[in-house]
């Protein structure tokens, strides 16, 4: 697991900027109001701040942006980051300016010179978002992110700044674990060391089993099976439960889509970025991520993870188009495609989720569909859904969180295209609406009385351009929305 840059909270004392190594930043409105700290600045910079407060450039800046003087005269940092800040700046914009230090820092240690901001936790949780790389398959690379580049958050309340970061702490080392899930290579992150890593979170008081072939076969659940049965992995549910909320309170359900590899199947997909299929487990890394979130932050409720580990293969054992499988709930499936596998692996979790946790909501995530990325982008997942609250309760927490949701229809007419001539459904709906109909598939085995969401997020999993709050590649898009909707939605007032 990659670490968190470690985040240490002080007591302000403006008196250590002038020595202070690697890169300051200060707090300065956007009408130019200097704090302490940014007249200390001016001051040792012979009036650098003044003279940027007063230029052509200042008048243009907006709340949340950096402007960084480099190698600043009277000080020992390398720059100066002037964060332009409204003192009644919403906390989203705290943390984006927290990430936008977090890119500009790089190795280098990083002293931030907060004031009085009472959301400065948020300057926090934006770092150690955007503090996150990728490395450890790197062998040039020997210096890990954040041995050299620690950061000190000067505050005149540190210990109330500090309580309040560490449940938001919590979920930035959540999405640091989608991360690393969904940027493993696949000849890696196998399912067995998938379950492995899962298995790891018993350590902070998660409950993790691990459902192997044997009892997957036992359970009925032919359809997940029939997805890695091509492959030398062996498929596996995990069950993740974690219980801070009352005894025998119905929890909350996510089920995840974790393919760690999609070939395609014996419908094989193009060479063409086929690599990037690496991060078909992204549903289940983001299950993984927000549980993890959740523990550490002993949430005071009832939650529990579901991911379905399998590898689609093309090989003499794997499944044919035209086969027809039985799913645990009993529907049988006419298999059209080999690469429409992800719903034949989460309708399996779907059924058992219910059977077994009679939940009170249950929110599914899976790299489903490319059509959602014709229809959205990267900006936004799709958000299907049976019951307006719960996806209004969504939508919510995901906008909060600066996280891209939009909701997509559901409806009978759209069932027409997955019906088979020779079994109860087919898996694939052609190409109109095919997220839709990929939806609408798990639509036949969510219960009428589960509230439910179904969360496409092919398209934001994982990403070429950076983003606010992640470098290139894998984003841990969802553990921050999650995590607040447990947060406002299912927890236990104390
Ligand atoms: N894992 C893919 C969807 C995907 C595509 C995720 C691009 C991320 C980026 C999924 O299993 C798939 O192959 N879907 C097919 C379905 C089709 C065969 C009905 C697709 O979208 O083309
Ligand atoms: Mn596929
Ligand atoms: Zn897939």
């Amino acid at each position: 697991m990659s670490r968190l840059t470690p985040i240490a909270f002080e007591t302000t004392d403006i008196d250590v900027m002038g020595a202070a190594e690697g890169r300051v930043a200060i707090i300065v409105t956007p009408d130019g109001k200097l704090d302490p700290a940014a007249r200390r600045a001016n001051r040792l910079t012979k009036g650098a701040l003044a003279r940027l407060v007063e230029s052509e450039r200042f008048s243009k800046v907006r709340s949340g942006q950096v402007i960084s003087l480099a190698w600043p005269t009277g000080m020992a940092a390398e720059a100066l980051d002037v964060l332009v800040l409204d003192r009644k700046a919403p906390a989203i914009e705290l943390r984006k300016a927290g990430a936008a230090l977090a890119k500009l820092k790089g190795d280098k240690p990083l002293c931030v010179m907060a004031g009085g901001n009472p959301k400065a936790a948020e300057l926090a949780l934006g770092i150690a978002l955007r503090d996150y790389r990728f490395d450890r398959h790197k062998s040039t690379d020997d210096e890990t992110p954040g041995q050299a580049g620690a950061v000190t958050i000067h505050h005149g309340k540190a210990d109330e700044i500090s309580a309040a970061a560490a449940p938001l702490l919590a979920v930035a080392e959540g999405a640091h674990m989608t991360r690393d899930l969904v940027n493993e290579p696949a000849n890696v992150l196998t399912t067995t060391e998938f379950a492995d890593r899962l298995a790891e979170m018993q350590a902070l008081g998660l409950k993790v089993e691990v459902l192997e072939e044997d009892a997957l076969e036992e359970l009925g659940m032919r359809t997940l099976l029939s997805v890695g049965q091509g492959s030398a992995s062996p498929s596996k549910v995990v069950v993740m439960q974690w219980d801070g909320g009352k005894d025998g309170d119905a929890p909350l359900a996510l089920v995840g889509k974790g393919v760690v590899f999609d070939t395609g199947g014996i419908s094989l997909k193009p060479a063409g970025g086929m690599e990037d299929m690496t991060m078909d487990m992204g549903g289940a890394g983001v299950v993984a991520g927000t549980m993890r979130a959740l523990a550490l932050r002993k949430a005071r409720a009832n939650v529990v993870g579901l991911v379905g580990l399998v590898e689609n293969m093309p090989s003499g054992t794997a499944t044919r188009p035209g086969d027809v499988i039985t799913s645990m709930k009993g529907t049988t499936v006419e298999v059209i495609n080999t690469d429409a596998e992800g719903r034949l692996v989460l309708c399996d979790v779907l059924w058992y989720a219910q059977e077994r946790f009679k939940p009170a909501g249950m929110i599914d995530l899976a790299t489903l569909t490319g059509a959602i990325i014709i229809g959205l982008g990267h900006d936004n997942a799709g958000v299907f859904s049976n019951d307006d609250a719960l996806c209004n309760a969504f939508l919510k927490s995901a906008a909060a969180e600066g996280e891209g949701a939009w909701r997509m229809p559901l409806g009978k007419s759209y069932d027409e295209l997955i019906k088979s001539r020779i079994a109860d459904i087919k898996n694939t709906g052609g190409r109109p609406a095919g997220s839709i109909t990929a939806a609408q598939f798990l639509a036949r085995f969510v219960k009428d009385e589960t509230p439910w969401i179904h969360l496409d997020i092919a398209g934001v999993a994982s990403v070429k351009a950076e983003t606010d709050f992640a470098p290139k590649g894998a984003t841990g898009w969802g553990v921050a929305a999650l995590n607040r909707l447990v947060q406002d939605k299912f927890e236990t007032p104390e």
